[in-house]
């Protein structure tokens, strides 16, 4: 049997990982700069992550939500002490879109009204209403395609206001990605934010806040959207909740009431993804990721001015994003084939750095090393 072809790869095996490096089939070494897209939060294969997984798989690794399990509690807990969101709730799923997708029919369950508010460039995963809300027409298959999404631009608090105006009682919810990741790391402005919380308070309508990519300590906060001062309903988490192994959920504000049977799912919050998550959020806790999240990100930020062949350096904390003027174009494959470095991107020309929230100062400068010797050759 063969693998449908969905993914462009590169052709590199993986067989070890440790921190920010990986190695491939042959020994080679690698600089993890793109943490597996933003996944790798507390760094490969952390020996705490491993054992509190290995002691888990040891006692029980998985039934279904029609018992008590709880770790779940304990990580409702946790989750509510590190984001400083006690009385939030907690969902647990899987995957991203599936965060997503139960949000935004949570909005509809609760407000029981259909249109979604999203933004251009957004990308919010690849679920029947996730993809409807991704502003990508490519991937939205004929079947997925609904007039209750309506996208608007990006940051333009006029715009949304004259939309909230005219239709504000069919709005069920905003859902915005703190910062855009796939749309190329656009961060999105307090000011857009905390007009998207007044408009859904005045409406009646749910904001749901995209923590996908741009949460879980990222951009230095613990949701970047804190930044604005005014919490979300609905905060949506996978990624590096984890550390690769999968596992998703949101946090529901307390006014919103839950029905059984409302959402579910057979593998959401089983008991090794919970044990991954708080063993995530420990290694967080006592190794301080989100304050080196913060300081890291600023020197890298601050590094990458000094080069003036990059251009628009804009992001938060290790969510860091610049474009690549033409001549440059070969950049990344240069530090993947060349400095052996993974970095991510965004189409056409823009370069994303997503690196495990440990990164060290030597790793950071190992990469502004190698990005010197690509654009000021001797
Ligand atoms: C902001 C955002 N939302 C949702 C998703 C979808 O997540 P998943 O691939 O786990 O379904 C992604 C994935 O890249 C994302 O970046």
């Amino acid at each position: 049997m063969k693998l449908f072809d969905v993914y462009p790869i590169n052709n590199i095996t993986i067989e070890r990982a440790m921190g920010s490096n990986v190695w491939d089939d042959a020994g080679n070494q690698y600089l993890d700069m793109y943490g597996g897209h933003a996944v790798i939060s507390i760094g490969h294969t952390h020996p705490h992550y491993v054992k509190r997984l290995t002691d888990q798989l040891d006692k029980v690794g998985f039934y279904s939500n029609s018992i008590r399990i709880p770790l779940q509690e304990e990580l409702a807990a946790a989750l509510g002490n590190v984001s400083g969101k006690a009385d939030y709730q907690l969902f647990l799923c899987n995957s991203g879109a599936e965060a997503n997708e139960n949000a935004l029919k949570l909005a509809s369950f609760h407000t029981g009204r259909k249109k979604i508010i999203a933004f251009k460039k957004a990308f919010h995963g690849r679920t029947s209403l996730a993809v409807a809300a991704t502003d990508n027409p490519a991937i939205v298959a004929p079947v997925n395609q609904t007039d209750n999404i309506v996208f608007l631009p990006f940051n333009e608090e006029e715009q949304l206001r004259a939309y909230f105006q005219s239709n504000g009682n069919e709005v069920a919810g905003v859902i915005i990605e703190g910062i855009q990741g796939v749309g190329g790391i656009h961060v999105a402005t307090d000011l857009f934010i905390r007009a998207i919380r007044e408009c859904c308070d005045q409406y009646g309508a749910l904001y749901i806040a995209d923590s996908i990519q741009c949460g879980y300590g990222r951009s230095g906060k613990f949701f970047s959207h804190d930044f604005s001062g005014v919490e979300a309903d609905i905060y949506t988490m996978a990624k590096g909740m984890g550390n690769g192994f999968p596992v998703a959920g949101i946090l529901i504000a307390p006014h919103i009431p839950a029905k059984h049977g409302m959402l579910g799912t057979t593998f959401g919050g089983n008991h090794l993804a919970c044990a991954a998550a708080l063993a995530v959020l420990e290694v967080m806790e006592r190794e301080q990721l989100m304050a080196n999240a913060e300081q890291m990100g600023d020197y890298l930020m601050e590094e990458l001015r000094k080069f003036p062949q990059l251009k628009n350096i804009r992001g938060r904390g290790l969510m860091i994003g610049f474009d690549v003027e033409e001549v440059h174009k070969d950049l990344r494959k240069n530090l993947l084939w060349t400095h052996r470095i993974f970095t991510g991107e965004a189409k056409p020309s823009v370069v994303r750095l997503l690196p495990s929230l440990a990164l060290t100062r030597e790793h950071a400068d190992q990469f502004l090393n190698a990005l010197r010797k690509e654009l000021i050759p001797d």
